[in-house]
């Protein structure tokens, strides 16, 4: 076993005539913290998409925890959390449904759950708001 958190080697992905990513490689340790920058249609989150098992790379490899995200999919899902920037939030639900519904969806136990919401809420400077629901929150 290697010591890399992800490793992505020579990877393309061709949507129809574009070509998203040309040969994509990098690697990145375990405990590091990894930036992946670019201009729109750079092609990044194609590539968080692959590292997530939710697309097929055209052709190269692509490694997540010591997992080939292609051949064992389901054990990379159970070791990430993904956080797309179009779904952070929920704006039909309040700040605390929208905690509470993601701490169900990691099967948060009843009791964790409400007091996780609880501390969060209060350590973010949230709590007057918590009921209110975000669509309606006008900011200050
Ligand atoms: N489903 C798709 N069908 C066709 N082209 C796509 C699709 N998804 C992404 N692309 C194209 O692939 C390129 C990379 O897109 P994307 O990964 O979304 O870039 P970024 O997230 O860096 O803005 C862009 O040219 C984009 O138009
Ligand atoms: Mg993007």
């Amino acid at each position: 076993m290697n010591n890399f958190a992800i490793i992505v080697e020579n990877v393309v992905k061709r949507f129809e005539d574009v070509v998203a990513l040309d040969y994509v490689s990098f690697k990145v340790d375990k405990g590091e913290l990894f930036g992946l920058l670019g201009p729109n249609g750079a092609g990044k989150t194609t590539t968080v998409n692959i590292l997530c098992g939710l697309l097929n790379p055209t052709s190269g490899f692509v490694m997540v925890g010591g997992y080939d995200v292609q051949r064992e999919t389901e054990k990379v899902k159970g070791l990430i959390g993904v956080c797309p920037q179009e779904t952070a939030i929920y704006p039909y639900l309040t700040g605390a449904e929208n905690v509470e519904l993601f701490g169900n969806l990691y099967a948060l136990d009843k009791k964790t759950l409400k007091a996780r919401r609880d501390m969060l809420l209060e350590k973010l400077g949230l709590a007057q708001d918590a009921k209110r629901r975000v669509g309606n929150t006008v900011a200050a």
